[in-house]
């Protein structure tokens, strides 16, 4: 079995983080989002996957990951260059799948379980499809699937009225039968080839599809809410404190902290969950529960909690506390000592400031 990673999207809600990086390639607890992914699919035992990508993030990735072999994994790059939906990027990759039965990972998931008997059920019962699913509140922002036991009777793409409270969570497993849904599908009102609408195809030819319902945490990383809310469960799991860095006799560590090497925390209170990314510098500062400081980050005279901040990052003489943010690399935030006292402000296009 094979499997493909799609990251073709270009992250518009994530701007303007994404005009310098992939959105899966954004650090959640100091790792790229792509890397649990990854995790998760080795740990089915498939190691050879296709990563779909856009010609506009190919050297991102390839850069960030090379072949894989780092991480246990062959990978191959994919460019899907015109993406026009998930069942698109399918299609481009039917020469790498090569017959074989696949798993299809939007690459911008974070899930908690296991696939472990998702796979298993698959390959046992011989299935054409199988869907991962789970309850959500909203399932109108979804792909949405009618179940009976564990046949799905229905799928259908972001329903105004959905049909049940099951979404498609955007792990799926296909034989090669999705290829004859992909051939006779329509693009959607969103102008897109939908994955959802070769599986219903797929449903109504009698093929055999299987829904396998998690409850465990599941979260699509597309907005920076969702990216903060990934961070705070990632570094609520973090059991043990590391603290491999400089730590000076007037600063405190509570709670679980991961420090890695040459971070200096001086005269400062570092509060867990949090995860300092090597030779960062924290003086004279407050860092708050879940936050993750990526590497080479300046943390003066401030006080942050609950944020993600990016390597190279400085963030110097802030007396408002910063919450719920994201400092994208190399951005600087600091404050003006002389008169008048003013905002003075180079924003990158789409950023979002909301001062306090
Ligand atoms: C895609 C799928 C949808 C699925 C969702 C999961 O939606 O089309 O069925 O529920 O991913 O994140 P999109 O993110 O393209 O809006």
């Amino acid at each position: 079995m094979k499997a493909i990673i799609l990251c073709a999207g270009k992250g518009t809600r994530l701007r303007p983080l994404t005009f310098t990086s992939a959105k899966q390639l954004i650090p959640v607890a100091n790792k790229p989002v792509i890397l649990y992914s990854i995790e998760k699919i080795k740990e089915i035992g498939i190691s050879d996957i296709g990563m779909i990508v856009n010609t506009e993030n190919v050297s991102a990735f390839q850069d960030a990951l090379g072949d894989g072999s780092q991480f246990g994994v062959k990978l191959s790059y994919i460019i899907q260059t015109n993406p026009k939906g998930l069942a698109d990027a399918v299609s481009v990759a039917k020469d790498f799948l090569d017959g074989e039965t696949f798993l299809m990972y939007l690459g911008d998931n974070l899930i908690q379980e296991d696939l472990v008997d998702f796979a298993r059920d698959f390959e046992q019962k011989k299935l054409n499809a199988s869907i991962l699913l789970t309850p959500v509140d909203d399932p109108s922002r979804f792909g949405v699937a009618v179940v009976n036991g564990d046949a799905v009777l229905k799928v259908v793409e972001k329903p105004q009225n959905p049909p049940s409270n099951l979404a498609i969570t955007g792990v799926y497993l296909f034989d090669s039968s999705i290829f004859e849904g992909i051939a006779n599908i329509k693009p959607s009102w969103r102008g897109e080839l939908e994955i959802t609408d070769a599986i219903q195809y797929l449903i109504e030819k009698s093929y055999k599809v299987r829904g396998h319902v998690i409850y465990g945490w599941w979260k699509d990383t597309g907005r920076p809410e969702d990216l903060l809310e990934a961070n705070r469960r990632i570094l609520e799991n973090v059991r043990h404190s590391r603290k491999n860095g400089s730590i000076n006799g007037g600063s405190k560590i509570e709670g679980h902290v991961i420090i890695e090497e040459g971070v200096e925390i001086i005269n400062s209170i570092v509060r867990g969950p949090a995860s300092i990314d090597k030779n960062s510098t924290v003086m004279n500062s407050y860092i708050g529960p879940y936050t993750s400081i990526g590497q080479n980050v300046t943390i003066e005279n401030a006080e942050i909690e609950n944020s993600i901040l990016l390597e190279n990052s400085v963030v110097r003489d802030v007396d408002v506390r910063i919450d719920s943010s994201i400092i994208g690399k190399s951005a600087t935030v600091s404050s003006i000592e002389k008169k008048p006292k003013v905002h003075n402000l180079v924003i990158g296009d789409y950023s979002s400031i909301k001062l306090g």
